[in-house]
């Protein structure tokens, strides 16, 4: 699909992939691009830019806390009332933490509401007016840590896998209705979510050696555009991670026995401090 003309709204679009994906959606012609985050004011500046930069006022920036259903359903109605049914919803704010059993639930259900469930909530509302006319596009966004696994953070791996299986489940039921669904599942982009990897310098080169070359997410977000050009039903930031994808099919125990390896360089470089 060319973006070209639509009208799209992306969530997490305060920051990182998500205002650099608006920024190329605007830039890509789109009628009307809706930043919205739960970062209101970060997400009325990458709006302000935006327009900014085109000179007329094509962006505009919401609040909305996807981990809310309500908050979800508001913002598609708005948007619904304001400017018509949306063309392309990108679902792609998301939330990393650092996690394992012994987290607290409150970190798993936020993880489950912003990664998994926010997924859910907007097809939930976004459905009924696209099975009508027919067409509809949705993008969510998972993670590279959704197909393999997401060393150091348990809550993460686990609601970005939820995540793929409920956009592969989207795509199968819905495909020959009009709904085209794309799993954007980004590795290493230098971003503030990252960083919540990285900033335990410690572990930093394990990570940086799992997530791929860490790029900017204006290329990341180049990569989207494509990927939704192709109506690609996964896109990855990091074309090379399909190498490891078949490895983990083809492979599992062997897969699982290369990751240990290192998880324990990470705990070794983390020193008896580490989880
Ligand atoms: N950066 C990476 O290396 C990487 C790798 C794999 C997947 N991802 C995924 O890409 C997506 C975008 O992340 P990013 O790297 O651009 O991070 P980022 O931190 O730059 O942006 C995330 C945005 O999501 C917003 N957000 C968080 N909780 C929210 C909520 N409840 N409601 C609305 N907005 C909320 C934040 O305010 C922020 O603006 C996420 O889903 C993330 O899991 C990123």
């Amino acid at each position: 699909m060319e973006v070209r003309d639509k009208l799209v709204v992306v969530t997490g679009a305060a920051s990182g992939i998500g205002a650099a994906c608006a920024g190329l959606f605007a830039a890509e012609a789109a009628r009307r691009v809706v930043c919205a985050d739960l970062d209101e004011s970060g997400a009325r500046t990458v709006a302000r830019r935006i327009n900014e930069a085109l000179g007329r006022d094509l962006a505009v920036g919401m609040r909305c806390d996807v981990g809310q259903e309500d908050s979800v359903r508001s913002l598609i109605d708005e948007v619904g009332e304001s400017d018509g049914v949306i063309d392309l919803y990108f679902a792609n704010a998301g939330v990393a933490s650092l996690s394992d059993p012994l987290t607290a639930d409150e970190v798993w259900e936020r993880a489950w509401r912003v990664n998994t469930m926010a997924h859910v909530w907007a097809a939930r509302h976004l459905l009924p007016a696209w099975l009508d006319r027919g067409e509809g596009y949705l993008v969510t966004t998972a993670s590279i840590g959704g197909i393999l696994t997401a060393l150091g953070d348990a809550a993460y791996t686990t609601t970005k896998h939820a995540a793929v299986g409920f956009a592969e489940w989207m795509a199968i039921t819905y495909g020959d209705r009009g709904v085209r669904v794309s799993c954007l599942c980004p590795a290493g982009v230098s971003t503030p979510l990252l960083a919540v990897f990285t900033g335990v310098e410690t572990a930093k080169d394990t990570v940086l050696r799992v997530a791929g070359d860490v790029m900017q997410p204006d290329e990341a977000a180049r990569r989207v555009v494509a990927g939704i050009r192709d109506e690609a039903t996964l896109i990855l930031t990091h074309p090379e991670m399909q190498v490891f994808m078949e490895r983990k099919v083809s492979d599992h125990g062997r897969w699982i026995g290369g990751m240990i390896r290192q998880w324990r360089l990470q705990r070794e470089a983390q020193g008896p401090a580490g989880p």
